[in-house]
């Protein structure tokens, strides 16, 4: 069914592999609808828990764009270019099920904006983070400008997109960037698949609101408190929340359903 990316569900873990190693992980426009369709079967998919997303091969996570197809963008498509893989990438952002990005090489270019719009980011020892983009004439055009300032902050984010070096994992960490850094892909992954697990041991639909309500503090047109009340109140309606509660008081585990 996909020619670019691996998707198989693991004990309600999607693992979704960016796989062209040959050319380092590259996100042709291809893949990129690969992973649309992939997301798609994560948000309908009820057995699927959290999902890691990393990249084929031990050098890169994904070295950006597919160059040698942007070469080629009118001033038309290029509009359409950034505007498809922005809402890719708004649907990774936007997800109910916790995503992780296991970032094991280089994450360039649109690489770095798939690591930035998954909820967090572990990095393998050997991983480079960058946006390069202005090297060949262009931007960030995957919400880099936008996601990197959130992460890390205005000073760095015009440091890294301007002059477009890379940075590494520890200095990644150090500027929030990355939750965790470990030396081997084996170490990282245990990771991920320990902070999922966790995750799905808690109220579903309350975790999905958590996305909504920290996602809305970067969004202008919404009031992040007003969201924030308004997934309370909803929670309170829940069969879960009356579980959690009951639960605590009765000196058990809770026993969440997703209602
Ligand atoms: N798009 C298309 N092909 C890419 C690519 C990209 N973003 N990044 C790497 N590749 C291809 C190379 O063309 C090469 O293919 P080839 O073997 O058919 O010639 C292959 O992947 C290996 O890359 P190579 O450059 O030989 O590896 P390296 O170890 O010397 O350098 C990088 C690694 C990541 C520093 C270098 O590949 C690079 O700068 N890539 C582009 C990064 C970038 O600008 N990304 C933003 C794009 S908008």
């Amino acid at each position: 069914m996909y020619k670019n990316i691996l998707f198989e569900n693991t004990n309600g873990i999607a693992n979704l592999t960016i796989n062209r190693p040959d050319k380092l992980n590259a996100l042709n426009i291809e893949t990129i609808e690969e992973i649309k369709v992939a997301f798609q079967s994560i948000y309908d998919d009820p057995l699927i828990h959290g999902v890691i997303v990393t990249g084929a091969g031990e050098k890169a996570f994904v070295a950006g764009a597919d160059i040698s197809e942007i070469a080629e963008l009118s001033e038309l498509n290029g509009r359409k270019f950034a505007e498809n893989g922005q809402e890719v990438f708004a649907m990774i952002e936007n997800c109910h099920k916790p995503v992780i990005a296991l970032v094991n090489g280089f994450a360039l270019g649109g690489g770095c904006e798939l690591a930035m719009a998954c909820h967090m980011r572990i990095a393998i020892s050997n991983a480079k983070f960058g946006q390069p983009e202005v090297n060949l004439g262009i931007l960030p055009g995957y919400g880099g400008t936008q996601r990197l300032t959130h992460l890390i902050g205005k000073a760095k984010s015009f440091e890294i997109s301007m002059t477009g070096d890379m940075i590494d994992a520890p200095l990644a960490q150090e500027l929030g960037l990355v939750n965790y850094v470990y030396e081997t892909a084996d170490e990282g992954r245990a990771k991920c698949e320990k902070i999922l697990n966790k995750i799905a041991s808690k109220a579903p639909l309350a975790v999905g609101m958590v996305i909504d309500c920290i996602n809305a503090v970067y969004k202008e047109d919404e009031d992040g408190y007003q969201t924030e009340a308004n997934s309370f109140a909803n929670c309170c309606k829940t069969d879960d929340f009356k579980e959690g509660t009951a639960a605590f008081l009765e000196k058990r585990k809770p026993d969440f359903k997703g209602e």
